[in-house]
C-alpha cells in the first residue's frame, strides 16, 4: 500500500464519493488496473480524504505515485482498439458521466423587431403552395437545426391573407403562439380561431390544417419536439386526401387555450412572480413531450432564481426586462427582451426573470421538456443555490 499526500497544486474534482473513480481531464488519464495492488489515499487539507483502490496515474501523477506503463504501450494499445469497433471509455469518462447536465444549447434572443423583414420578406417570396413550410427556424448559435434549445424546436411561421395550409398529421407533436394578427387552426375537424396570446396545440397524430381568413398577416411561434427524433426517427407525416379535413367551428375545443383566460389567472396573484401552468382537460401537462406555462412579473419585481433540469424556450408577450442566464458552463449572460422577442434557456441553468417596468408587468409564455422528463424519470430539480 502506498500512501502519498497530494500537492496543494494538482486539481481535485469538486464532487466526488468516497470509492467512486472520476475522471479529471488536468490528470490526463485514470483507469482500473487489476490486480494491481495499489491504493492510494489523498488527504487534502485534511478535510478531504479519498480512497482509490487499482488506480494509475498517468502523466505527471504517474510518476509521483508508482509504476507506469510506457506511452508507447498505450499508444499502440490505443490505435489496436478502432479496428476491433471499439474505445476506451476512461478517456470520455467525463462527457459521459458529467458533474451536472451539460447542455450543448447557449442561452440566446431573437429579437422580433429583428426578425420580422425577414418574416415579411418570405411571405413574398414564398408561395401559396409552400406556406405551411414558410417557417424560419430559430437555430441556437452551438447547435444545428432542428435544435432551438437541446430538446425544442422552435421556428417563426408568416401566414398571408387567404392562405390555407393543406391538412396533414404527423408523430411530431406541435404547441403555436400566436405574436401577431388572426388566423385558424382546425384539429380533428375542430375548427379554432386564434388571436394574440393564444396557445394551440396539435397532438400527435390528429388531423389539422391552419390558416388565415383576415386581411392582414398571421404570425406565430411553433415549438416541437423535432429534437427528440434524432434519437428516435420514428417522425413521419401524412396529407389528408383533400386540402381540407371536414370541421366546425368549435372554439372551446380542448386544443386550444385563450390568452385572456391566462392572463386573469395571472393577474389574481399577489405575489411579485407567478406561474400559471397550462393543463388540458383532464387536468395533465399539454402534451407527453412539451409542457407550456406563462409568468407575470410584477412592475419593478423579480422571479427567484431558479433552476431546472428543462431547457426552456421563452417567450414575452408583453413587458420589458432581462433575464440572467447561468448555464452549467458558468457562462453567464443577461438576455434583455420586450414584447414579443423569444429566447433561449439552456438545460440546468440558473435563471431570473426581472421586469425593467415600474408600471406595468411583464409576460412570458415559456415552453419546456419537462413533461418528456417526467415520463422518463430523468428530471431533477431544485431551487439555485445563492
Ligand atoms: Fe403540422
Amino acid at each position: 500500500m502506498d500512501r502519498r499526500r497530494i500537492p496543494a497544486t494538482i486539481p481535485v474534482p469538486r464532487t466526488i464519493q468516497e470509492g467512486q473513480l472520476t475522471y479529471n481531464p488536468n490528470w490526463k488519464l485514470c483507469f482500473f488496473r487489476k490486480p494491481a495492488a495499489l491504493t492510494v489515499f489523498l488527504d487534502l487539507r485534511c478535510t478531504l480524504t479519498l480512497q482509490y483502490t487499482y488506480i494509475e496515474l498517468l502523466g505527471s501523477m504517474g510518476s509521483i505515485i508508482g509504476t507506469e506503463p510506457t506511452d508507447s504501450a498505450m499508444q499502440e494499445y490505443l490505435q489496436s482498439l478502432p479496428r476491433m469497433n471499439m474505445e476506451p471509455l476512461w478517456t470520455r469518462m467525463s462527457a459521459m458521466v458529467p458533474p451536472s447536465p451539460n447542455p450543448a444549447c447557449q442561452p440566446h434572443l431573437w429579437s422580433y423587431s429583428d426578425c420580422h423583414p425577414f418574416l415579411s420578406q418570405a411571405g413574398n417570396l414564398v408561395t401559396e403552395q409552400m406556406a405551411e413550410r414558410r417557417v424560419l427556424m430559430l437555430v441556437n448559435p452551438s447547435m444545428k437545426a432542428p435544435h432551438t434549445t437541446d430538446t425544442l424546436y422552435g421556428g417563426l411561421q408568416w401566414v398571408n391573407p387567404g392562405e390555407v395550409a393543406p391538412a396533414h398529421r404527423h408523430i411530431a407533436y406541435a404547441a403555436r403562439f400566436i405574436i401577431e394578427g388572426n388566423g385558424f387552426t382546425a384539429v380533428e375537424g375542430k375548427k379554432m380561431p386564434l388571436a394574440r396570446g393564444d396557445v394551440v396545440v396539435t397532438p400527435t397524430w390528429h388531423w389539422h390544417d391552419h390558416g388565415n381568413e383576415s386581411d392582414d398577416p398571421v404570425v406565430w411561434l411553433d415549438v416541437l419536439n423535432l429534437p427528440l427524433f434524432t434519437y428516435l426517427p420514428v417522425n413521419f407525416a401524412e396529407n389528408y386526401e383533400k386540402d381540407r379535413y371536414p370541421s366546425v367551428e368549435d372554439p372551446s375545443a380542448d386544443w386550444r387555450h385563450p390568452w385572456q383566460k391566462t392572463q386573469t389567472i395571472l393577474d389574481e396573484t399577489k405575489e411579485p412572480h407567478a406561474i400559471f401552468h397550462y393543463r388540458n382537460s383532464r387536468g395533465l401537462p399539454l402534451s407527453t413531450t412539451i409542457g407550456v406555462q406563462a409568468e407575470r412579473v410584477g412592475p419593478s419585481s423579480s422571479s427567484k432564481p431558479s433552476q431546472d433540469v428543462s431547457s426552456f424556450l421563452y417567450h414575452c408577450y408583453s413587458g420589458k426586462g432581462h433575464s440572467v442566464i447561468t448555464p452549467p458552463n458558468g457562462e453567464q449572460k443577461s438576455i434583455y427582451w420586450h414584447g414579443r422577442d423569444t429566447f433561449a434557456v439552456p438545460a440546468w441553468s440558473k435563471v431570473q426573470h426581472f421586469n425593467e417596468s415600474s408600471t406595468e408587468p411583464a409576460y412570458l409564455v415559456g415552453f419546456h421538456d419537462g413533461p418528456f422528463l417526467d415520463n422518463l424519470g430523468l428530471r431533477a430539480s431544485m431551487a439555485a443555490a445563492e
